[in-house]
């Protein structure tokens, strides 16, 4: 299959099975800002919820936090977003478009035929300007610069203007952690294919502060302990890859820095990055504030700024990767089957449960039957059109599990449980089901 019409087919699957659609379709949509249906809110969930569970709960030494989108404004001025988060930005005084200056070699000409802005002999681009990504708002009923907020382009400045917060209240020692899932927001000036590049987002964020001197060594373990994370969620080993960042690349704030790329219909990406920052965001919060952010080393009984390691990555790109590696159409007996092949632990839906016709009892026993494991995985009960279909449609959104009651389950309550991938069909007994999923899921 040719790799755009891959795109075009997931968008289009995931608008007809509620996946994902666009932000106020009915007023003709918001520019690159999507909405999660209710498969696409659990395939979402089920992200950071894994992530939650690696990061937080599983480790003694990272705490949980959730901090407000709203900051001080004078966060932005410390971090160095007020004077540095740009792009450099062109517009066309014939078509009205906007490009990003350096990026017009990927850009297209909204003109036929195509080609790229300033190719065409009506193109008039003028000259680059310096655009920051920060949406701004306003703060009480004034409209005025002194009431100016911004929302938050990344959840990282939450987490370090908390950093003493959550280590006095916790009682952690360095090296320790302090992770975040929330809300982003940057008024991207080229976004698009499809929910990779949004102005509205949500960010998985870890700052791991360490001892001066530690931070190298730290930051290969996060490296390796975050590749991990993401082949561990099912993706092909093959399809990521890491992306160091070197001379202009490196972003103001970052030291050393690695991407995890993932190999999209539309070229390798970034999905995560993995950033050294020394101790230029402490530093710039303690000139900013004026207050003393050193970490008292009882041990080595000195006082310093921690250094910090970071990892952040994008709930809704893992999500938009999770889509892609999962996609797939095949022949099945002359017929085209589509598949999300999910690994099961990211499944929107874990089971599904029919009865085979609606009659001879069956309802009443798959009802039951999708009752009692409803308690403990996310299943579905369809009842409608033909067996076939309904496998079809699971398949589809990426069910891992079909249960059937059929008319032996009367005789000696065994159903079928049909598997996703291999189609194939064990005969199980009602009681065991749920140990039979939890054993796989
Ligand atoms: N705190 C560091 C930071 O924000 P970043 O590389 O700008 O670093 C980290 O962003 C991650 O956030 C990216 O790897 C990506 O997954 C996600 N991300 C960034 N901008 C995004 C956007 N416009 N739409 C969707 N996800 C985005």
């Amino acid at each position: 299959m040719a790799q755009p019409q891959v795109m075009d087919k997931l968008v289009s699957l995931c608008k007809r099975r509620g996946f994902v659609f666009q932000s106020s379709e009915i007023y003709g949509g918001l520019g690159s800002v999507w909405d999660y249906g209710p498969l696409g809110a659990e395939l979402k969930k089920n992200v950071k919820d894994l992530w939650w569970h690696a990061m937080v709960r599983a480790r003694d030494d990272i705490e949980g936090l959730d901090a407000a989108i709203l900051m001080h404004p004078r966060v932005w001025e410390a971090s160095g977003h007020v004077a540095g988060f740009t792009d450099p930005l062109v517009d066309c005084k014939t078509c009205k478009a906007r490009f990003r200056a350096d990026q017009l070699e990927d850009a297209k000409c909204p003109q036929k035929p195509s080609r790229h802005p300033g190719e065409h002999s009506t193109c008039e681009l003028t000259e680059p300007r310096m655009f920051n990504l920060m949406f701004k708002t306003f703060m009480g009923p004034v409209e005025e610069s002194a009431s100016v907020v911004y929302l938050r382009p990344e959840t990282a400045q939450g987490i370090y203007v908390n950093y003493l917060n959550v280590l006095q209240s916790s009682r952690q020692k360095l090296p320790f952690g302090i992770a975040q899932i929330g809300k982003a927001f940057r008024n991207e000036i080229t976004p698009g294919n499809f929910i990779f590049r949004t102005r509205e987002f949500e960010q998985m964020e870890m700052q791991f502060f360490v001892k001066p001197g530690d931070e190298g060594e730290w930051f290969e373990r996060w490296r390796g302990l975050r590749m991990a994370w993401h082949r561990e969620l099912g993706l092909k080993p093959e399809k990521l890859r890491w992306h160091e960042h070197t001379g202009s690349e490196l972003a103001h704030y970052a030291r050393a820095a690695y991407d995890i790329e993932y190999e999209f219909p539309f070229g390798w990406s970034e999905i995560e990055g993995i950033h050294n920052r020394g101790d230029f965001d402490l530093t710039r919060h303690q000139e900013h504030s004026g207050k003393k952010l050193e970490y008292f080393d009882q041990a080595a009984n000195t006082r310093y700024l921690p250094y910090i390691v970071e990892t952040s990555a994008g709930a809704d790109r893992v999500a938009l990767t999770l889509l892609v590696d999962a996609f797939r159409e095949e022949q099945v007996d002359g017929e085209l089957r589509t598949v999300l092949g999910f690994h099961p632990r990211v499944a929107p839906i874990k089971a599904a449960v029919f009865p085979l016709v609606n009659k001879d009892s069956m309802p009443e026993t798959a009802t039951e039957l999708f009752n009692d494991l409803r308690k403990r995985f996310v299943c579905f009960y369809d009842d409608g059109g033909a067996i076939g279909r309904r496998y079809r449609r699971q398949d589809e959104v990426g069910t891992p599990f079909c249960i059937t009651v059929d008319g032996q389950t009367a005789e000696d309550r065994s159903i079928t449980v049909r598997h996703r991938d291999s189609m194939a069909q064990d005969r199980v007994g009602m009681e065991n089901v749920a140990a039979y999923l939890a054993e796989r899921l």
